[in-house]
């Protein structure tokens, strides 16, 4: 077999900065070593998200110059709510500025104390915006998730059987909906199978309870399950998206990711009555209903990039780009979650640095070591993003002590990767010098973004 190729050709480029060792270690200092508070500028190889960091193609450039901005009824706006419905085949398409702009307005209507919610994984943002409402979020991701080091070809599948047991725990009345995340991103960007959501669909179907799904990666989701479920070999990519859309009542979604767009979101679904208190509150905070947000350049934009995701030459370039860098840390020895998932790599750190203990946020300390090294931008998802204090003020740790290397879409070649691989070794072959960092600083929300280390 040959080469699977970026299938583009490269028509603008943006210069990246090189810094030395010395300076890097200067910077990341000043930075309170916390990643976040770097400038991009002295970023060589960006890995923090895979969220609004996609080149655009220049069909989409050309879309910019297309918009309309009227401010009702734009042209941009009813091509938007084509693109969407044609792979959601929902009734109600409302644009937002961005994926926790449609979970905001979609939780405050049916949130508030005393409500339920389920999830294989709610991404950190959905849970917030439940939590934010005043009601209860509940993961019940499939055993198998939970164990970095067994593969198996849908981690991010629901348990189906443990979703049962919490509808009749808490009543169907209680719970307003169900939300599988596609792909799982936070159990380290692992497919959900069709016939997992088939299966919630059911359960779901039983209770007369709503099933949303959390659309964000949506085609690499599909592209999955044409890989690994039989009888999807021989659907193309757009059936399959259709398929898992046509189980959904509707759907959350960032357009950041899937939609290959620098900004844009939306939130669709069929209820009218659901639908109508949407859009009043997206007049209150996001805007009036053809833009909900956003410019009507970057509607047109959206609207070009679902149309090129799903082309099967761009997916099974995405796909193997991410996996070519997990065989690569595979192959040296490299802790990851495996099989690797669709838009990161995830390093179970736990394992990287085994002398560390999660007081001692061994996350943090590869993420500091990462860009020291090579000027690579990772972000720790351990117990410096999750962890939390019990009423000693002692820490209690994340599940898992990860570090997320995520691949932003068509920025990188094959051999900014085989940097960044090579980066990656050459920490871990080290490893025995890394130390464990301490927080002086932190904020009572969200500390991952603000916090700051010194190392021990
Ligand atoms: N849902 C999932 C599964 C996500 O990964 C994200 C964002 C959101 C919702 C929220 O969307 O950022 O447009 O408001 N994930 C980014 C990340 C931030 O880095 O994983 P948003």
């Amino acid at each position: 077999m040959k080469t699977i190729i970026e299938p583009f050709k490269i028509k603008s480029v943006e210069q990246i900065r090189f810094t030395t060792k010395e300076e890097r270690k200067k910077i990341i200092e000043n930075a309170g070593y916390n990643p976040f508070l770097i400038r991009a500028d002295d970023v060589l190889i960006d890995l923090l998200t895979d969220s609004g960091t996609a080149a655009m193609s220049s069909d989409q450039w050309a879309g910019i110059m297309r918009g309309d901005e009227s401010y009702a009824g734009a042209k941009s706006f009813y091509v938007f709510e084509n693109a969407v419905t044609k792979i959601t085949g929902d009734k109600f398409i409302i644009p937002t500025h961005q994926g926790r702009a449609a979970e905001k307005i979609l939780f405050s209507i049916l949130g508030g104390p005393g409500k339920y919610f389920a999830s294989n994984t709610f991404f950190d943002t959905t849970r917030a915006n439940v939590e934010f409402s005043g009601s209860e979020a509940h993961d019940f991701l499939c055993e198998v998730g939970k164990h970095p080091e067994q593969r198996a070809p849908f981690k991010g599948n629901m348990d189906v059987d443990a979703l049962e047991t919490f509808i009749k725990k808490y009543g169907k009345e209680n719970i307003p909906l169900v939300v599988l995340t596609v792909t799982n991103n936070s159990g380290g960007g692992q497919p959900v199978s069709m016939k997992n959501i088939k299966d919630v669909k059911d359960v779901c179907k039983k209770y007369g309870i709503p099933l949303f799904l959390d659309a964000c990666r949506f085609a690499e989701n599909a592209y999955f399950i044409k890989m690994r479920e039989e009888g999807y070999a021989d659907k193309s990519v757009l059936e399959i998206v259709k398929e898992m859309f046509s189980y959904a009542d509707g759907s959350t979604m960032s357009a950041k990711k899937d939609a290959l767009v620098n900004i844009g979101g939306w939130l669709s679904l069929n209820d009218e009555e659901l639908a109508m208190k949407c859009r009043n509150l997206l007049i209150v905070t996001e805007g009036f209903t053809t833009y909900g947000g956003l410019a009507g350049r970057d509607l047109e934009a959206i609207a070009q990039g679902l149309e090129e995701v799903v082309d099967e030459h761009y997916l099974k370039y995405r796909i193997r780009s991410t996996e070519y860098l997990g065989e690569k840390l595979i192959d040296a020895g490299v802790p990851i979650i495996e099989p690797p998932g669709g838009h990161a790599i995830y390093i179970d750190a736990k394992r990287f640095l085994p002398h560390i203990k999660p007081e001692e946020y061994p996350g943090q300390s590869i993420v500091c070591g990462l860009y020291i090294e090579g000027g690579v931008r990772t972000v720790e998802i351990g117990s410096v993003m999750f962890g939390k204090y019990d009423n000693d003020g002692k820490l209690i740790p994340s599940v898992m002590e990860l570090v997320r290397l995520a691949i932003p879409r068509r920025v990188y070649t094959q051999s900014h990767v085989d940097y960044v691989s090579e980066v990656v070794i050459e920490v871990f072959k080290n490893r025995d010098k890394l130390k464990g960092y301490k927080i002086i600083y932190e904020a009572p929300m969200l500390r991952h973004f603000t916090a700051k280390f010194v190392p021990i």
